[in-house]
């Protein structure tokens, strides 16, 4: 069943070209992403003024994706709210807001409880749902569904990155039917996106240097992923991954805030993760990465293919393949994955199956 691989785990990191191209291209019509079939309409669309991204984990982490992009196309705002908290937290929400719940299997407790108090305070309710016919598919008023495929292992991968792409293809049909971005800006993103799934597969063959680099995480106590923007989304999967298959304890931390507290666990040897990906604050990252190495930090920099990174900034540069800094989150998803699933297999860790964790946690 596993396919030829020791675990699941890299069995779904490689099915993630094929899953999204399965999510992706049913959605595209005319170069264009189409909901019709989804019965998502224009007007509901248009009637939309701000919207919450609700979900837990792995899901949620997408969401901070999503809400990155979606704000940066439409200037409409959104926000992100863990699924367990926002249930409880007797949330603003009106007819002109849209709940967007993600959640691989569609049975998790607290999103399904989240999307129905959205559906109790009126808001229209759209889910991105991996599993056809789950709870949370049945009982939203629109359901968007990925097409992953089963996934097995307890952490998340390929179900994550196809959520990703779910959302961008939101974001674009989103930013055109409020006329923010025009038709032809939206398929060449639609073109950008479908280019992406061999950026992706490429990324894939970065297993032997990460393997390499997870020897010298695997006997790590403490570990930091850092990042601004797009990355800081990122760091925070990145750090979930790590910690839940490794049992290394890990901080996903916007860069900028280090300073603010962190920076005193920075010491010899401590390995940091940083992703600096981002054109627009690539020099701020680069100088809380200066501000880390000064301490004994050991750096692991992930950056796009148009850098120059000077050889004393780090002990080790993985450089994504070119790409506009909008996708970077599909490569470096695959950088993050291999980073936890070989430095889990390093420590001997059952990387399938961690230790108190259920795969679907329909409990509260
Ligand atoms: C982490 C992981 C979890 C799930 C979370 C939500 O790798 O898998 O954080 O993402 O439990 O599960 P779903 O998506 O099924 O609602």
């Amino acid at each position: 069943r596993k396919g030829g691989y020791e675990y699941f785990m890299l069995k779904e990191i490689h099915e993630q070209p094929e899953a999204l191209r399965n999510t992706i291209a049913p959605r595209i019509v005319n170069g264009l992403p189409d909901f019709s079939e989804e019965g998502i309409s224009d007007e509901l669309l248009r009637n939309t003024k701000r919207i919450v991204i609700t979900a837990c984990g792995t899901a949620m982490h997408a969401g901070l994706v999503g809400r990155i992009l979606i704000e940066k196309l439409t200037r409409i705002p959104v926000s992100v709210e863990i699924a367990s908290e926002f249930r409880y937290a007797n949330p603003i929400l009106d007819e002109n807001t849209l709940v967007i719940t993600i959640s691989q299997s569609g049975e998790t407790a607290d999103t399904l409880a989240a999307l129905r108090l959205a559906k109790e305070n009126g808001s229209m309710t759209l889910s991105i749902v991996n599993v056809k016919g789950s709870s949370i598919a049945r009982e939203s008023d629109f359901v968007l569904y990925t097409h992953a495929g089963p996934e097995i292992a307890v952490a998340s991968t390929k179900a994550y990155t196809v959520q990703l792409s779910a959302l961008y293809l939101f974001a674009f049909r989103f930013a055109f039917v409020k006329e923010k971005i025009s038709q032809q800006k939206a398929q060449e993103y639609i073109t950008l996106l479908e280019d992406t799934i061999d950026t992706v597969a490429y990324v894939l063959s970065y297993d032997t240097q990460i393997e390499a680099i997870s020897q010298r995480l695997k006997s790590a106590d403490d570990l930091f992923f850092i990042g601004r923007g797009l990355d800081y989304a990122l760091s925070c999967e990145g750090s979930i991954k790590l910690k839940e298959i490794t049992y290394i304890h890990s901080e996903a931390y916007a860069a900028g805030e280090l300073k603010h507290g962190t920076i005193s666990l920075i010491t010899d040897n401590v390995p940091v993760i940083a992703l600096a990906t981002q054109a627009d604050v690539y020099a701020k990252t680069i100088s809380n990465v200066r501000e880390v190495r000064s301490r004994g930090a050991k750096v692991i920099l992930i950056t796009n293919a148009d850098v120059q990174v000077d050889a004393s900034l780090c002990d080790h540069h993985i450089m994504l393949p070119p790409m506009e800094a909008e996708f970077t989150p599909f490569a470096a998803a695959v950088v993050l994955q291999y980073i936890a699933y070989y430095t889990a297999v390093a420590r001997e860790l059952n990387v399938d199956q961690p230790r108190n964790l259920a795969k679907s946690v329909t409990v509260e």
